[in-house]
């Protein structure tokens, strides 16, 4: 990727929870990292599951300063240089369980949603990429994902259910740019969970290749490696990297790096 594309900020984001953002978000770090991106992993869910699945339990637990106080109080943004983990394969900023409390004191703050941008900015010239893992509600915290990154992936299952959760976050992303003065951009769609023996999927599928038809599409299935994977706290790069699963995370990375290395010279 080119020097001044970097890095390359991308949300991956859905309000409906269990969707995936989790899942696919470590996945793609993990495969942009393997194709040789730095890549810093940044969990915004006070939940802290990507957190757990990249085996750091011990930062969720641990003490302040947290990424709250560096996204709550600008006094304490310069700490999250201390904050940043070393995974084998990226490098991971972590939720804690303080982060719980950071949706209403964000609130508070007069720019609510540019405290996570403005937390970056002290880390962000080491990286080609970050990727940015959302909680599961349109609140403040998903917000500042949207705003500090300006490109999001979304994960969405094969379900009906998908038509209003697209419909939600495509009105919350419109109000943001009008009133952030910004322009958020759709990378690709990752329908998850796949399961081929289930005719409802089908049509799903064949919904989301013609809603979306200008931006990537891609198809993960379900599949127990997948949550394998996650259970030892690494990517299906790791885990099992001639799977037919790791190579759509692979292909994934590959557009992505097309896309925003592209950029600059398009
Ligand atoms: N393709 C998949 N195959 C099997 N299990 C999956 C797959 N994608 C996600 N899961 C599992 O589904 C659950 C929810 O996924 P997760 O990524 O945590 O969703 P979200 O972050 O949107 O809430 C997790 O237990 C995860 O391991
Ligand atoms: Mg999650």
């Amino acid at each position: 990727m080119a020097e001044s594309n970097k890095p390359a900020k991308l949300a991956v984001t859905n309000q409906k929870g269990g969707v995936g953002k989790t899942t696919v978000a470590i996945n793609v770090a993990g495969a942009l990292a393997d194709r040789g991106n730095e890549v810093l992993f940044v969990d915004l869910d006070p939940q802290g599951n990507a957190t757990e699945n990249l085996g750091l339990m011990e930062a969720y637990d641990a003490e302040p300063p947290t990424l709250f106080d560096a996204l709550t109080d600008p006094e304490q943004r310069e700490t999250v240089r201390d904050l940043v983990y070393a995974h084998d394969e990226m490098d991971v900023l972590p939720s804690n369980i303080d982060m719980t409390a950071a949706e209403p004191e964000l609130t508070l703050s007069r720019r609510s949603g540019e405290q996570l941008d403005l937390v970056l900015a002290e880390l962000e010239t080491a990286y080609d990429y970050i990727i940015v893992d959302c909680p599961p509600n349109l609140g403040n915290l998903m917000d500042n994902a949207l705003f500090a990154t300006q490109n999001v992936l979304i994960p969405a299952l094969a379900e009906s259910t998908s038509k209003r959760a697209f419909e939600l976050l495509y009105d919350h992303i419109g109000a943001l740019e009008r009133d952030y003065e910004i322009t958020i951009r759709d990378r690709g769609v990752v329908i998850n969970r796949i399961d081929v023996r289930k005719k409802q999927a089908q049509d799903m599928i064949e919904w989301i290749h013609n809603a979306f038809d200008n931006v990537p599409v891609w198809e993960v299935r379900e599949r127990a490696s997948i949550q394998y994977a996650l259970e030892e706290g690494v990517s299906l790069l790791q885990y099992e990297s001639d799977g037919d699963m790791a190579q759509v995370f692979r292909e994934i990375a590959v557009d992505l790096d097309d896309q925003f290395g592209g950029e600059i010279d398009g």
